[in-house]
């Protein structure tokens, strides 16, 4: 394999890439070649259009390079067997390479049914390994090697046939070999018709699995891919699964370990009667992004989420509410906090008091109908006076004209420490959208500093606010 030397690396890079390695107990060289092996992954998905997938042209801009996940750097074996969601797997093993992660796949005969191995290969960039009696595979590198030299076996999706042989100790092809010989955690995503998952047979084996130490996600609710089928059965979503194997290579590099963390996030709903409210068209997407980072880095987080269709990020505890009223007492009940960042688009107004029916047109008149609105309370601007005040106290202020004369204006009058100011005029797209452009305000004594930062995607807004946390509260105990 042909070498390369990379000179002139400046000391910041080099530092960077010292602590990564020392992290994941790996050389700096290795280090190297996995961020470059990472970032030719993600030209690699740029080029490729599996639509069916879910992946589409230019998804670099919104790629992940994520420095706290805890597997970066880590080996990967997956096992994929021979269910519907096969396919998913793709994503999954995508998901793991733009994280640093090195990803061998082992692929059962029938999942060679639903997938190619050619496919597999292309995105794990390595040779994917299906057969037992490879007489060139068993001499290259053996199934015994292949279980030993991986950090983490992950099974995704497990099927109800691949289960049964595990908990029965079978090994008569190589993915149920190797998971038999295997000596390092075992990760289960199995995926399968509710009527199986739910089969007597299947509830014994995953008890019996669950019993040997077997590590499990999911199967999630919902509905099958069988038309009108639905129950428990659905595969856990690949970034789910990325957070579960996080989770069980966590080591130890949790820069904010100890700190307790407050987050919002998504709209309020305030209700006009019971069937109608005042809402806006807030997402929840870089809040949740915001948290999940928070809780890579080792903080404590409480999620209070207005009504959104996000899923919980793994690690973080979630409180949902509907309406201001209501988020801002889940925020007092939450405090204290060492940090609190308050991203959600809390409804400025209520109605004074919602009617207790569904409000009526009156037949034959075209009057015009009036709402009489009172405001909600005022979380950020109560979290930044507030006796329990966070030591860190962090808003978001959306805006659609004169951003940062507002964002001043906003840092000062809610008493934040931090604003972080975008605008949100319907053509940028941030309101919903997965990317965001930020300028964060600060205030040191006697100014205002604003620092503008490119648009990227809302999951990489977050790790660089996070970054920043970090690096005040690194500065903070280093003062003290
Ligand atoms: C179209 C189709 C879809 C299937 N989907 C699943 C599934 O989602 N989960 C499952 O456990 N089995 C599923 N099966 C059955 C498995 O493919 C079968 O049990 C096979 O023997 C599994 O082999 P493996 O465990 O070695 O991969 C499906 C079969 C077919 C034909």
């Amino acid at each position: 394999m042909a070498s390369i030397t990379i000179r002139n690396i400046d000391e910041k890079a080099k530092q960077a890439l010292r602590e990564r390695a020392a992290r994941n107990g790996n050389s700096m060289e290795e280090q190297a070649r996995l961020l470059l092996d990472a970032a030719a992954q993600n030209d690699k998905m740029d080029e490729a259009q599996f639509v069916s997938t879910g992946y589409e042209a230019g998804s670099r801009s919104t790629a992940i390079i994520d420095p706290y996940y805890p597997a970066s750097g880590k080996r990967i074996l997956m096992i994929i067997s021979g269910g519907i969601a096969a396919y998913k797997s793709l994503d999954l093993i995508r998901r793991l390479k733009e994280r640093g992660v090195s990803v061998r796949v082992i692929m059962t005969k029938a999942a060679t049914e639903f997938i190619t191995p050619l496919l597999v290969g292309a995105l794990s960039h390595d040779k994917v390994f299906c057969d037992l009696f490879s007489r060139e595979d068993e001499q290259d590198v053996g199934h015994i090697a292949l279980a030993r030299e991986a950090d983490l076996i992950v099974v995704a999706p497990a099927t109800a046939n691949l289960m049964a042989k595990m908990a029965g100790g079978l090994a008569d092809d190589l993915a149920s070999a190797v998971l038999l010989a295997a000596d390092v955690p075992l990760l289960l995503a199995p995926a399968m018709n509710p009527a199986m998952w739910n089969n007597p047979a299947t509830v014994r084996n995953v008890e019996t699995l669950a019993n040997d130490g077997v590590h499990f996600i999911g199967p999630e609710t919902g509905e099958m891919a069988e038309r009108g089928e639905s129950g428990r059965g659905r595969l856990s979503e690949p970034m789910e699964i990325v957070a579960a194997i996080g989770q069980l290579l966590d080591d130890a590099h949790k820069p904010l370990k100890g700190l307790r963390a407050i987050l919002t996030a998504g709209p309020t709903h305030e209700p006009i009667d019971p069937v109608r409210y005042i809402a806006n068209r807030s997402s929840g997407k870089q809040g949740y992004a915001i948290a999940s980072a928070l809780a890579r880095a080792g903080a404590q987080v409480k999620l209070i989420s207005g009504p959104v269709d996000l899923p919980r990020p793994p690690g973080v505890e979630r409180v949902m509410v509907q309406t201001a009223e209501e988020m801002f007492q889940a925020v007092e009940n939450a405090l204290p906090a060492d940090i609190a960042v308050m991203v959600a688009a809390v409804a400025d107004w209520r109605t004074i008091a919602s009617a207790e029916e569904k409000i009526k047109k009156k037949p034959g008149t075209k009057t015009a109908m009036t709402l009489k609105l009172t405001q909600n309370p005022d979380i950020l601007k109560s979290l930044g006076h507030h006796k329990k005040r966070p030591t860190l106290v962090i808003g978001f202020a959306a805006e659609t004209q004169d951003l940062i004369k507002h964002a001043k204006a906003k840092l000062k009058r809610k008493g934040a420490d931090w604003i972080l100011a975008n605008d949100v005029s319907h053509e940028t797209g941030v309101m919903g959208g997965d990317q965001n452009t930020i300028k964060l305000l600060s205030n040191d004594n006697t100014r205002t500093n604003v620092e503008e930062w490119p648009t990227m995607a809302k999951g990489n807004v977050a790790t660089k606010l996070v970054d920043k946390i970090i690096v005040h509260f690194e500065t903070q105990t280093v003062n003290v």
